[in-house]
């Protein structure tokens, strides 16, 4: 990897653009011990005696194979997950996604040449829901139109969490609603697939899940899940690597002049400042073995402040509140820090969300005159733990 060029760097610099968000935001759940400090984050999601610390399955009526795959633990967690881990592969990635990424990216930025403004928040959605679409199967072989009303019915069914912080006739509706937007995301996007592949398979999750014979709820639970891990998290990550880019021009050109690792190293670097999922959560067992007893308490939940973790200068070293381009050829494989998190549960989708994200920009910057028009709107979003990302709207010449 070639060495980049940047300003020099000042120690006082801080780049976040979320640092006051989350502060207004640092609300842990109730009991956790929140932990900070970056090798005992790691540490935590390395451990293979901690849980994930979600509801109790069994209490709320769930068969197992109905539980999401990211909730899941030990060998149940192990089965479910390599389903999905060889869609994530290099030579996966580079033969099936890539071509998808290049004409996706092409379509979305012949918009903005044709008209000459484009909204990076909504594009991202659109990248972000055709990318993780094709690969559960429900975006494949649409045309534009169908494509933007799954993108719809996905949004909608995902904004119903949103209804966390409601009360009154407002939560009510939203109850109503949460059930009418999943039953039509099952009816028009996710039936028809099943059944089509239980005709014809193809190399996606659904057909893996038909294949396993998994009912029909296990199969939309894991779907669900997919989608808000896989497209909720890119559409943000795509807003904030455009809005740091389009704003800092020694960023945006080292972005365009690196070779494929150097861009890698700027992404990983901006999702280390800025991270999407900002907490993660997990709980030592009332039964925690006599060896783990040292290090853990039993029965205690862990509340892992990520953002802390990819700013501890012990592990990422100095100015750790600044975009360092030189950051990467220190860290290594450990640049993203926690951001994907670490351990058993380490999000397999990261290679997805790095290279859509990439293809985008490379194509997106170089579009002559390209700049923002807009100031960006970040807003924390309670029932998430993370923020969303509004009004970040581009011009070109
Ligand atoms: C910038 C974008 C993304 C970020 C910041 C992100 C972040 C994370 C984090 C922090 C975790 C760990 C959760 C935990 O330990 O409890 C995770 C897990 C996961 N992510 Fe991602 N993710 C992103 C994109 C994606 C994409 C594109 C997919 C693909 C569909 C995906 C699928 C998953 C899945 C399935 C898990 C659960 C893995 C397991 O429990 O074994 N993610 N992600």
């Amino acid at each position: 990897m070639a060495t980049l060029a940047q300003p020099p760097l000042d120690h006082d610099r801080d780049d976040r653009k979320t640092a006051d968000l989350y502060e207004q935001g640092k609300i842990f759940k109730k009991k956790a011990e929140v932990v900070y400090d970056g090798d005992r984050v790691k540490s935590i999601l390395r451990s293979p005696h901690m849980m994930q610390d979600v509801f109790d399955a069994g209490a709320v009526g769930m068969k197992p194979e109905e539980v999401p795959l990211i909730f899941l633990d030990g060998k149940a967690h192990r089965d479910r997950r390599k389903h999905i881990t060889s869609y994530f592969s290099p030579r996966y990635i580079k033969e099936h996604f890539e071509p998808l990424m290049r004409k996706t990216a092409d379509m979305l930025v012949a918009d903005l040449e044709k008209n000459k403004q484009l909204r990076i928040d909504e594009v991202s959605w659109q990248m972000a829901v055709t990318l993780v679409g094709d690969l559960i199967g429900v975006t494949r072989g649409k045309d534009r139109e169908g494509m933007k009303k799954t993108a719809k019915r996905i949004e909608n069914c995902l904004y119903a969490t949103k209804m966390r912080t409601m009360t009154g006739w407002r939560l009510r509706y939203a109850k109503v609603r949460r059930i009418w937007d999943t039953m039509m995301f099952w009816r028009k996007d996710v039936l028809p697939t099943v059944k089509a592949r239980r005709q014809t398979p193809q190399d996606d999750v659904i057909s893996t899940l038909v294949k396993e014979n998994y009912g029909d709820r296990a199969i939309l639970a894991d779907v669900m899940m997919l989608c808000g891990a896989g497209m909720q998290t890119t559409r943000e990550f795509i807003s904030m690597v455009a809005w740091h880019m389009l704003e800092k021009d020694y960023l945006k050109d080292a972005f365009l002049a690196a070779d494929y690792e150097g861009k890698m190293g700027i992404l990983e670097e901006i999702l280390r400042l800025d991270p999407i999922v900002s907490t993660l959560y997990r709980r030592a067992p009332e039964n925690l073995p006599e060896n783990a007893k040292g290090e853990f308490t039993a029965g205690t939940r862990y509340g892992l402040s990520i953002r802390h973790a990819n700013h501890d200068p012990a592990l990422v070293g100095a100015c750790p509140h600044a975009i360092d381009l030189s950051r990467k050829e220190r860290l290594g494989d450990q640049a993203p820090m926690m951001s994907f998190g670490n351990g058993m549960h380490r999000c397999p989708g990261s290679p997805l969300a790095f290279n859509e994200t990439l293809f985008l920009m490379d194509r997106l910057l170089r579009v002559p005159g390209i700049r923002l028009a807009s100031s960006p709107r970040i807003e924390w979003e309670p029932n998430v733990s993370t923020f969303e990302i509004t009004n970040v709207l581009v011009t070109c010449d």
